[in-house]
Order: structure tokens, then C-alpha cells, then sequence
């Protein structure tokens, strides 16, 4: 059975539109189905800076929709900086495509981003374009520095997230991670099993070494992250983050050091799943 055989036994995944989510700040939004009516965030942002921002770049999966909500947002010529997170074909899915609609932006990536993006993306992230910056360094959009941190729960070896100074907003990447229940943006609004339970396994499956940090050590670098006080947290697979959600959040994560890893679902998940599909294609 190919993928498109199995494609309309996927339910239709809830409309999303671009939130404005701080000054100068927009959450390009995308879901795809979880577990029975949740979804799992395709996050990246617009930063409307004096020069403007595109913060990652989504999936390839929904190309279409990410380019809209980005032109709904922002005039892709005037597009000045792409923030490139890491290499994850989930953040650089539709680099190509943006690079080509904005012909004066430049890449902000880093030497290993790029060298895992030629054979993994051949051609979509031309050296030229390129600019590379680390952990601890920022660069000037304008009317703002954008400010380059590791973030306390990675997926990828090049991972930089990114806080703006002006707005106090932070782009944790892949940390954070918690399903949603459809166009439902701000961790506030959400379910508190749902958020707690979704949060603990995400971050689990997404960086599962946690079991082996040290404490203390690692207590260090999330005190270090969250001491740059963000007043708004947004992630490319999280909801929206402020207020106590944000210690919250960097109290979860502490924990996570040396405690054992969240089971995945396993066979009996991929059974049902395939008795779903199955039974409803044969109808
Ligand atoms: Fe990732
Ligand atoms: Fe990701």
C-alpha cells in the first residue's frame, strides 16, 4: 500500500492561520494529526525587524500553506534574514523555495548546518548566501539584535535558537514540544493532562541522552537559557509559552536530567493505527 493509498483515511487537519504573538512577531502555524483529535505543531515565525526575519522554514509536506501564511505576513522580497535552526528537514523544508522569493536574504547557519545540508538537501542552501553564526553571538536586523543560544532540548548537533531583544521573544526550536488540540496556539488554553503528558514525551523522545546528564551540569545551561528572560516562548512543535508557563517549562526540563526516558507508543500503537486505516478503506 503506497502513501497516497492510505492518504484519505488521514483526517483533515483543523485550519490555521498566521498569530500575531508579540510586536512585530508572527506564528506561522501548521499541524498534522496525532492521537484522536490532537495535532503536533510545524511552527516557524516571521519577525517584521526593520529588516525582516524568516525564522525556519516548515516541512515540505505543506509547502503551499507555510509560503501563504509567509506572504500573508510579510512581502517575501523585503525578506532580509532567514534563521536557519538547524538542518532538520523540518526547519529547512522550504528553504529553497523562500530563498528563490526573496532574492536579498541571507542564510543564518552555521558550518555544520551547511555541511549536512549539501548531501542530505543538495542545492537549496547556496554557500554564498550563507552567513555563519554559533551559540553566543547575534546578529543586527536593523532595529533589533537577534541573540544565538543552545537550546536546553535539541533533536540536531547544529541546533541555535534565537531571542530578540526588542520583544523579548524566544524561538526554542525543538524544546518544548507539547500536541495541541487544533487551532488552539497558547499553552494556557490547552488541556493540563494533555500539555503535562505530551510535554513529558515529546522532550523525552526528542533529546533522549537526558537520562544521562548530570544534574548539576545541566541545571547550569537551563538556568543559563532561562536566565535571558524571555517574555514569550515560541517553538516550531509547542504551544506558546508566557507568564508561568515559561519557568514551567524550564522546570520540566531540569527534571527531565537523569530521569529515565518516557516510553514511546510501540506496536500496539502502529497496530491500531493500521486497523483504523485498513478497516476504513474498506468501507
Ligand atoms: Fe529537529
Ligand atoms: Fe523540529
Amino acid at each position: 500500500m503506497t502513501t497516497l493509498d492510505l492518504a484519505p483515511a488521514v483526517p483533515d487537519v483543523p485550519v490555521v492561520v498566521p498569530q500575531r504573538i508579540a510586536p512585530d512577531t508572527f506564528l506561522i502555524p501548521n499541524l498534522t494529526s496525532a492521537q484522536p483529535g490532537t495535532y503536533v505543531f510545524m511552527n516557524s515565525l516571521v519577525i517584521l525587524a526593520a529588516e525582516p526575519v524568516v525564522v525556519d522554514t516548515g516541512a515540505p509536506f505543506f509547502r503551499e500553506r507555510w509560503l501563504d501564511g509567509v506572504s500573508s505576513v510579510v512581502e517575501p522580497a523585503d525578506v532580509r534574514w532567514v534563521f536557519l535552526s538547524h538542518d532538520d528537514g523540518d526547519h529547512i523544508g522550504n528553504l529553497a523555495e523562500i530563498l528563490e522569493l526573496a532574492p536579498n536574504a541571507t542564510v543564518v547557519t552555521n558550518f555544520f548546518s551547511n555541511e549536512r545540508a549539501r548531501s542530505d538537501h543538495p542545492g537549496v542552501m547556496p554557500i554564498e548566501r550563507q552567513v555563519w553564526l554559533e551559540a553566543g553571538s547575534s546578529f543586527d536586523a536593523g532595529d533589533r539584535r537577534l541573540h544565538l543560544f543552545r537550546p536546553p532540548i535539541f533533536d540536531g548537533p547544529t541546533t541555535r535558537g534565537l531571542y530578540d531583544e526588542r520583544t523579548g521573544v524566544m524561538w526554542a526550536v525543538d524544546s518544548f514540544a507539547a500536541l495541541t488540540t487544533g487551532a488552539v496556539y497558547e499553552a494556557v488554553d490547552l488541556p493540563s493532562e494533555l500539555y503535562d503528558e505530551s510535554f513529558r514525551l515529546f522532550n523525552s523522545l526528542v533529546s533522549p541522552w537526558h537520562e544521562w546528564l548530570d544534574q548539576r551540569v545541566y541545571r547550569r545551561h537551563v538556568d543559563s537559557i532561562e536566565a535571558i528572560a524571555p517574555t514569550t516562548i515560541a517553538s516550531a512543535h509547542g504551544p506558546i509559552l508566557r507568564n508561568s508557563f515559561i519557568p514551567g517549562a524550564f522546570d520540566r526540563v531540569r527534571a527531565m536530567a537523569g530521569a529515565p526516558n518516557v516510553p514511546p507508543p510501540g506496536q500496539e500503537t502502529l497496530d491500531a493505527i493500521l486497523a483504523q486505516v485498513l478497516g476504513q478503506d474498506r468501507t
